[in-house]
């Protein structure tokens, strides 16, 4: 059973306050709190286990070792893969930029065509821009639904020969739906083109198997599922791996060098991993991945899209809101207070100790969708409650312009 009280105990940052009020934190597509496991766990290595990986004849650098091989295994079980499938990054942003700047720069070639939508964020849309600008490439979007979905049927619109790669994100960052990616992969492999799929908010929430999924390649980051910052996962096939130049050299990725500059590399994913490892990352992310599969993902999701709907219906019933996403998928709801500027109503609730994000949420494609270049983004986690959801709406209830001058001045 799922029972977030006792779930909410494994979290010191919510024992904190914020300008006088308890934290409401509901920020969670920017990065999640850690539960103690995942703390401990990053502790563990900087008080009792702190030496280099694949380097030390040493019992303490064999426990490194075996430390990362095991959050390799746990990681790639987690998201339905084979081990040497799991690349580590910096994160979602590091693993996006490898898959284009490696795989994408193999393939890509003069009047290519990359396909986006309009709701990616930058770290999906920029290494693309720059792959095209190099090749000589061309980015089109997919067309989205009226509401901001992405559908099969609008993938095949935008589909034509010249299509050879697509990216695109498994759930959006502020209008929280969720694509078809399962469809997609299927589409897009009967038309010869690969699919990238961003999971940095679908794999902290969602059940993911990459096999089930079919997609090429998958990324996420660390710090958005409980785990700490700094640590990611590029998931490639592993053909395709194999078939990849790194686009970083050094210690730990080559099994040989000559004088010559011939290079031997490992094989995947170490030829990935030049440099020493960010080791807590990976044994705090292989801790958090652990913790999450504990509480159970599906619970997680069903837990989060409650906590949303929750939140969704209250808000349908004000005057002064508007909703951008009344079907959201997942926790993640996007609104305005009428009349006041999204930064202004974002800082009145910070006065009353509730976190949430303002602005374009670096998607900045998708004002062209939703006609504003700025939201209130509430994104929920499963250790929020419906006391987090009542006390945010009832400070949007106070949120007027009178109040947020007061507040401010
Ligand atoms: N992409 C992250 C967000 O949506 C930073 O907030």
């Amino acid at each position: 059973m799922f029972e977030v009280e006792k779930i909410r105990k494994d979290f010191p940052m919510l024992n904190n306050t914020m300008n006088g009020h308890p934290l409401v934190y509901l920020d969670n597509s920017a990065t999640t709190f850690k539960p103690q496991e995942v703390i401990d766990g990053v502790n563990y290595f900087y008080s009792a286990l702190t030496a280099n990986t694949h380097r030390g004849d040493y019992d303490i650098a064999f426990k490194v070792d075996t430390e990362i091989d095991n959050a390799r295994s746990n990681i790639a079980r987690f998201i339905g893969c084979d081990p040497k499938e799991v690349v580590f990054t910096s994160g979602c942003t590091h693993s996006l930029n490898l898959v284009a700047n490696s795989f994408g720069k193999q393939l890509i070639k003069k009047d290519d065509v990359i396909l986006l939508t309009y709701a990616e964020h930058a770290s999906n849309v920029l290494p693309w821009f720059k792959l095209a600008e190099e090749t000589g490439a061309r980015i089109e979007y997919i067309p989205l639904t009226e509401e901001g979905r992405l559908t099969v049927d609008n993938v095949h619109k935008a589909i034509n020969e010249k299509v050879k790669l697509i990216s695109i994100a498994q759930v959006g960052n502020v209008l929280g739906y969720a694509a078809p990616i399962k469809e997609i992969c299927q589409l897009a492999h009967n038309n010869g083109i690969k699919v990238i799929v961003d999971g940095a908010q679908s794999v902290p929430h969602l059940k993911i198997n990459v096999r089930d999924l079919d997609c090429d390649f998958l990324t996420f980051s660390g710090h958005k599922m409980c785990g700490p910052s700094g640590i990611g996962v590029l998931y490639g096939k592993k053909e395709l791996l194999d078939s990849m130049e790194p686009t970083f050299y050094g210690g730990g990725s080559n099994a040989r060098f000559k004088a010559d500059g011939e290079i031997l590399l490992k094989e995947t994913p170490e030829k990935f991993e030049a440099g020493t490892p960010n080791i807590e990352g990976i044994m705090g992310l292989s801790r958090a991945v652990t913790y999450l599969e504990n509480i159970g993902m599906d619970e997680i999701c069903q837990y989060e899209k409650e906590l949303a709907g929750y939140l969704i219906n209250q808000l349908k019933e004000m005057d002064n809101i508007i909703l951008y996403n009344p079907n959201s998928d997942t926790g993640i709801v996007t609104f305005n207070v009428k009349d006041i500027f999204p930064q202004d109503a974002s800082g009145y609730l910070n006065h009353q100790g509730i976190a949430v994000r303002s602005g374009n949420h670096c998607a900045k494609l998708l004002v062209n969708q939703i006609g504003t270049d700025a939201t209130i983004r509430c994104s929920i986690y499963f250790y929020n409650t419906k006391e987090d959801v009542d006390q945010l709406v009832e400070a949007l209830k106070t949120c007027t312009i009178e109040n947020c001058l007061a507040t401010f001045f």
